[in-house]
């Protein structure tokens, strides 16, 4: 898909933005011990896409923030979603060879520098919402942020979707019961991007942030039905891990579920109504609205 011009820009400033911010919070490979911080580092700084940070800054921007006030809320996000993808492509979970156009964590190195790198990885970004001096929040916000992406990645977030997911593979479930799936495994951390972006902002409950909540809900699971199309019709060399996996692997997915057209359908549907719910938004939220549409676009 081509991208509007300002958007590139857009990505491009908050790409460099957070991948600064993640390589001056990693240790350095030199600090002991080693292979574990060189594991850390290779499994955050490689060639993501950098999805959930940008969500932070688009979100942040749409309530006034400064971007300078959400490097570590988006560092923070990038830093769970990482330690996911390295525990995601263990060999008891997923058991992929390739991420981000390399040997995932555990080939590179280890198991167990692989299992340790998640974990480090998650504590570290608790550790940089608790310490992160550019956050321009006060103790309260801080709190609420801290909660809502321990809320996320736990065991009604992230963690307990990758569990239905374990569960659901190679059995049928019905629609609704993938949704939950999807919701959890991927859309908690997608919405929990959007809030950080708000609160981080000072946003309160209001109608504003209502809508972009749905928004975010609504892009979350798209993101998960779009990968789930680009494991079947994607290139393994663009997408940088194996395609044909889900199928291969009997996963619960939508094309398996719905057909490829329908899931299709689906995606661009929840996209347009992604649109609709921040349609009250100015100007400032035109990289909100481009990140929906390029999450559908996207051929990686
Ligand atoms: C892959 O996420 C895992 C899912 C939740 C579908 P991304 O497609 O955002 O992966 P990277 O960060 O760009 O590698
Ligand atoms: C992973 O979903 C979701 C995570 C929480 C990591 P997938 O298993 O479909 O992600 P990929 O396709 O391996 O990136
Ligand atoms: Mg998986
Ligand atoms: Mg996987
Ligand atoms: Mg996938």
């Amino acid at each position: 898909m081509t991208l509007d011009p300002a958007f590139q820009v857009f990505l491009g400033d908050c790409r460099v933005r957070v991948e600064r911010a993640l390589d001056s919070w990693l240790p350095p490979d030199s600090t002991q011990p080693t292979k574990l911080h060189s594991a850390m580092r290779y499994a955050t700084l490689g060639d993501g896409k950098r999805v959930r940070p940008v969500l932070v800054y688009a979100a942040g921007q749409a309530f006034g923030a400064q971007p300078e006030c959400l490097d570590g809320a988006a560092c923070a996000v990038e830093l769970i979603h990482a330690y996911s993808l390295v525990h995601d492509d263990l060999p008891a979970m997923d058991d992929d060879d390739l991420r981000r156009g390399r040997a995932t964590c555990h080939k590179a190195f280890d198991e167990a520098t692989a299992i340790l790198t998640g974990d480090a990885l998650q504590t570290l970004a608790f550790r940089v919402l608790c310490n992160d001096d550019s956050l321009c929040v006060d103790h309260h916000d801080r709190l609420r942020m801290l909660a809502e992406l321990s809320h996320a990645s736990g065991s009604r977030g992230m963690a307990g979707g990758q569990a239905l997911d374990m569960e659901a593979t190679g059995k049928e479930i019905d629609l609704a019961q993938l949704e939950a799936l999807h919701i959890h495994k991927t859309g908690a951390l997608i919405v929990a991007s959007v809030r950080l972006g708000a609160y981080a902002a000072g946003a309160s409950h209001d109608d504003r942030l209502a809508g972009l909540e749905h928004f975010a809900r609504c892009i979350g699971l798209a993101f998960q039905v779009h990968d789930d199309v680009l494991d079947i019709e994607g290139e393994t060399s663009v997408l940088g891990k194996t395609r044909g996996k889900d199928a291969a692997t009997d996963k619960a997915t939508y094309p398996a579920l719905i057909g490829l057209d329908g899931a299709r359908d689906m995606a661009a549907r929840l996209i347009d109504e992604a649109l609709d719910n921040i349609a009250g938004f100015d100007k400032t939220a035109d990289p909100l609205r481009q990140l929906a549409r390029y999450i559908i676009g996207r051929k990686r």
